[in-house]
């Protein structure tokens, strides 16, 4: 395996140059999530999940608010979560489905929830939700540059009030949804990817 380490970061006011990476472009053209039920142990460790952390907080966030924070699940946190998941999940009218899903959780080694924590002020909501996306993405990108798979899941436990709570998320707080981190099991496949002609089109003025 390479040398997962992250270059420190630049100092406050330092230039960064835009030298481009092929690296990169070879990473992005083949970016993917990993199916949550494929990612196994090891999964990042506790440095490793700093350092990608770090990468994912560099998302662009108008007004320099950083209206996000996250909440790391792993070994026996992630596993008493889980267990509180079942719970609310056993109340609930769809509680097979509910439960069965949690095995998107229980089975990656570590689990990141991604929560929006937005500002008053005078940057629209719907800029720091999007920034909140953006740190999901980065964080997506970061674990694959890293040799990791990753895949961001919201389901039900994202939009339950019962699961937000127990998770810790505090008022105003939602969940961009939880990144699941680990070794890769199974190479995912390629799957459809958009017709761009469809999706893009010059201004006709
Ligand atoms: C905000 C968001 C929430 C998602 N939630 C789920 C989910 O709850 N369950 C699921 O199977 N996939 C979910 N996905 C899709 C996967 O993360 C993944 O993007 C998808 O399987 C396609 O694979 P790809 O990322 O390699 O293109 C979600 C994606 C996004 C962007």
């Amino acid at each position: 395996m390479f040398d997962r380490r992250v270059p420190a970061p630049p100092a406050f006011g330092d230039p960064i140059h835009a030298d481009g990476s092929p690296d990169m472009l070879a990473q992005l053209a083949c970016r993917r999530s990993a199916s949550a039920l494929s990612l196994t142990t090891p999964g990042p460790s506790p440095d490793e999940l700093a350092d990608l952390l770090r990468l994912a907080a560099r998302a662009p966030d108008h007004g320099k608010l950083f209206p996000w924070r996250f909440i790391v699940l792993r070994d026996t946190a992630k596993a008493r979560f889980a267990a509180g998941l079942d719970a609310i999940a056993a109340a609930r009218p769809d509680a097979d489905k509910a439960r069965a899903a949690l095995g998107k959780l229980t089975t990656p080694p570590v689990a990141v929830a991604v929560l929006s924590s937005p500002h008053d002020g005078k940057i629209p909501l719907w800029e720091q939700e999007l920034s909140a996306g953006a740190v999901c993405m980065l964080l997506l990108l970061a674990a694959q540059a890293m040799g990791y798979g990753a895949n961001w899941i919201t389901d039900w436990y994202s939009f339950d009030a019962d699961a937000l709570r127990l998770l810790g998320a505090r008022a105003g707080e939602k969940a961009a949804g939880f990144v699941y981190l680990g070794a890769v099991a199974e190479a995912p496949l390629e799957r459809v990817r958009p017709e761009m002609a469809a999706l893009v089109s010059d201004w006709a003025g």
